[in-house]
């Protein structure tokens, strides 16, 4: 199905189903520990034997040789993959290092071996019975000594530059002027379940059980990594527990597992130990931001501008944080730069909202900061500094390589292209008034609580809508109920249900009589999961499939199919009413399709906005701080499912706080890894540190983004928290902190 037009009224708008708050259809399987991960496929593969991936102890240099002697020679050990003899491997398109490094290593814990034995112990055992000598080389592992060398990012795979009117002459006469520079550290996605894979070879074909967000993408690279053909490789990803971007991607685990089992001759399952979650993967690179803006007197933005820096190894990609300064505020003279420094660390790559939730980190401290020079309220500044267009223009088409996925944002922008829908005002006087804004006293440092120093803090958020295609098949089964089958991923994000409950509405059943089927790459190939794409698109292709089944179900029980009402189990038209059932009666009847745009996100901005509120105190003694509640209110089209999206926004306002007030991947700058690979110090927030949480969804459905008329919402909740958080320990304290994380030691 093409979608080229606005939405109509259709049978989604019936909301019987949809836009209700069921509980997760999958919630049981997950709470009763019934749902298996992919390390722990007994079921399908009760044979598995165990893989101890090796990482390096450099950074950067060879591999000069590996004694394997003694750990082959160790109890229980079956083989032994190195890149000696794993045969020919290509690198991925996806990732920038080797999977399987050596003898070139190109950051410390690349993956060098893996140890298959017949127990985990065993295989860890003999793990460190390898004997490497390696030829270590100096590496860069400093961004800011990065800087001055770091190129343009427009030439790999990030955001081009972008110019609009003299940014320059017109900063230079603004009457005021804000030039700061904010840092982000380095984060993890710090997921509950690690990378892992079970691979299981049958001849020349390979099924790999593993946790992975996009499927397709991950049937592609294995079998180019593997050089293999696509259609010998099968994923299979029902459950994922926890991804943020992290999973994305196939990594090593998914790798060294198939290796290692044709090595062994039989299955083998391999889980990167958590240490190796950190400096084997991915994840979200530290950034310097230099923001500069200019007003007039009275608080109109004339000019802005925004660089970013961020590292990554060479060939990778940067962080695309000034992709939202593009879009988010009015200004007639504006600029945006990106610049890549090339550091011999961990591979960079996307973590929740990628781009936005760095960027928004900085430009809306820079916002509160203008707001107070300017003497006025933060929210009035930024509802006076409102655009319904986008003011920005990329100054080259951007790339469509999925390689670009942290910039996938800036794929559009054109100037003066409207938004689809912007309710950013309405988002703040909604949360203004909710929370009490009206009592903040804007000089900082006036409100005590005991021994406590009280703040508010207010940011705007901003994350863009993708739209992408997304297959699904759907089954009338001789029983009356549907199955949909799709290799999109329920990522802890609700896809499950509120795929049933697509299904359930567009066939006018109850959703206990839908069967939801996903994560498995024999099913029609869908959007995946990332970028909060994944909700509006793989439901739209879910709608899609059903239209066609509707019509085929409306041609077999003899119904006009633009006249038949799906509705309570039957087809109606007119005053014939047949059960659903009956049209299965000889045989299941099965359609496939997916959604497919034309150009409505051309014509229009597609993107989600909100308003975040953050209270805090501050011990006056200690700078010990505590966040009190938050507030956010979204716009971000239909909600398909008010529950699953809440329970998305508040948990993205929990990873706030961390980027806020914690999480920071502290660099070895001699020897070039992240110290606290571990989540016992690698911190996160846990209950205690999250206080109450409110969140409102404005009503919004917006018919420029597909049938479902609805929007991502997953992302948008992360960005700017911090931010907001930051400002609210401004208005406790004053005391400005533009490094993240915001510890007690930096308001001393
Ligand atoms: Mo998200 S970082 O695109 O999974």
């Amino acid at each position: 199905m093409k979608f080229d037009a606005p939405a109509t009224t259709n049978p989604i708008d019936q909301l019987k189903v949809v836009g209700q708050p069921v509980d997760r259809i999958d919630g049981p399987l997950k709470t009763t520990g019934t749902a298996r991960y992919a390390y722990e496929r007994h079921d399908a593969v009760p044979n598995a034997a165990y893989g101890y991936v090796v990482g390096s102890a450099i950074a950067k240099g060879r591999i000069k040789s590996i004694d394997v002697a003694a750990a082959k020679a160790a109890l229980g050990v079956l083989a032994i993959v190195t890149a000696e003899n794993a045969g020919k491997l290509e690198k991925g398109r996806l990732n920038t290092a080797k999977l399987l490094g050596g003898p070139e290593i190109q950051h410390y814990h690349q993956a060098i071996a893996v140890v298959v034995a017949e127990t985990f112990e065993q295989a860890r055992d003999a793990g460190q019975m390898l004997r490497v000598d390696y030829d270590r080389e100096q590496g860069s592992f400093d961004l800011r000594g990065g800087m001055d060398t770091a190129k343009p990012a427009g030439i790999t795979a990030g955001p081009p530059d972008t110019a609009v009117g003299n940014f320059g002459s017109a900063f230079a006469a603004a009457p005021v002027q804000l030039d700061e520079t904010y840092t982000t550290p380095d984060e993890s996605h710090a997921m509950m379940e690690p990378h892992a894979s079970t691979a299981a070879w049958d001849g020349d074909k390979l099924t790999i059980w593993t946790s992975n967000q996009m499927i397709a993408w991950g049937v592609g690279e294995v079998a180019k990594t593997l050089n293999m053909p696509k259609e010998n490789v099968r994923l299979i990803s029902p459950f994922v527990g926890g991804g943020f971007g992290a999973k994305l991607f196939v990594r090593s685990d998914a790798i060294l597992a198939a290796l290692g089992a044709r090595a062994a001759g039989r299955p083998v399952k391999v889980t990167l130990q958590r240490a190796l979650v950190i400096n084997n993967t991915t994840h979200r690179p530290a950034t310097i931001q230099r923001i500069r803006i200019g007003t007039t007197r009275d608080g109109k933005i004339t000019a802005v501008g925004h660089e970013s820096w961020s590292g990554d190894l060479t060939g990778g990609k940067p962080d695309g944080a000034v992709s939202q300064t593009r879009m988010l505020y009015a200004g007639a003279d504006r600029m945006t730069a990106t610049r890549l420094a090339a550091l011999d660390l961990p591979e960079s790559n996307a973590m929740r909202a990628p781009g936005e939730a760095t960027g928004m980190m900085a430009l809306e401290i820079a916002m509160d900061e203008m707001a107070e020079r300017l003497g006025m309220d933060p929210i009035e500044f930024r509802i006076l500094n409102d655009t319904q267009v986008v003011p920005d223009v990329a100054s080259k088409p951007p790339s469509q390589d999925p390689q670009a996925i942290n910039n996938r944002e800036a794929q559009s922008p054109s100037k003066d292209k409207p938004f689809s829908q912007r309710q950013l005002v309405q988002c703040f006087r909604t949360g203004a008034e909710r929370f009490g804004w009206d009592k903040r006293i804007a000089q900082p440092g006036q409100v005590r609580d005991g021994r406590w120093l009280v703040g508010i803090g207010v940011a705007s958020a901003f994350r863009n809508n993708q739209l992408t295609k997304s297959a699904a098949r759907v089954r009338l089964e001789t029983d009356g109920t549907v199955t949909v089958e799709t290799d999109m991923t329920d990522i802890g994000t609700g896809s499950y249900t509120i795929i049933g409950q697509t299904a359930a509405e567009m066939m006018g059943v109850p959703l206990q009589k839908v069967a939801v089927r996903l994560g498995d790459s024999s099913f029609p190939i869908s959007s995946g999961s990332g970028g909060q794409w994944g909700g509006n698109n793989s439901t739209a292709g879910v709608y899609a499939a059903c239209v066609k089944l509707r019509e085929m179900v409306a041609q077999k029980l003899g119904f006009n199919s633009a006249e038949a009402a799906f509705s309570d189990g039957e087809v109606r038209a007119g005053n014939r009413a047949v059960p659903l059932a009956d049209a299965a009666r000889d045989g299941s009847l099965s359609a496939e399709d997916a959604i497919e745009y034309g150009d409505l996100d051309k014509k229009f901005q597609q993107s989600t906005f909100g308003a975040h509120f953050v209270e805090v105190v501050v011990d006056a003694a200690t700078a010990e701080i505590r966040v009190r509640r938050m507030l956010a209110v979204c716009a971000a089209g239909r909600i398909l499912n008010p529950k699953t999206a809440r329970s998305q926004v508040i948990g993205a306002m929990t990873m706030g706080v961390g980027a806020a007030l914690m999480e920071e991947l502290v660099v070895d700058k001699r020897v070039g890894f992240f110290v606290n690979h571990d989540l016992a110090s690698y911190e996160v927030p846990v209950h205690a540190d999250i206080p109450h949480q409110d969140m409102i969804f404005l009503d919004e459905t917006d018919p420029m983004s597909s049938p479902m008329k609805a929007k991502g919402v997953a992302e948008l909740g992360i960005c700017g928290v911090a931010a907001a958080v930051a400002n609210a320990v401004y208005n406790a304290t004053g005391v400005r902190v533009r490094d993240y994380p915001v510890t007690l030691d930096k308001l001393i």
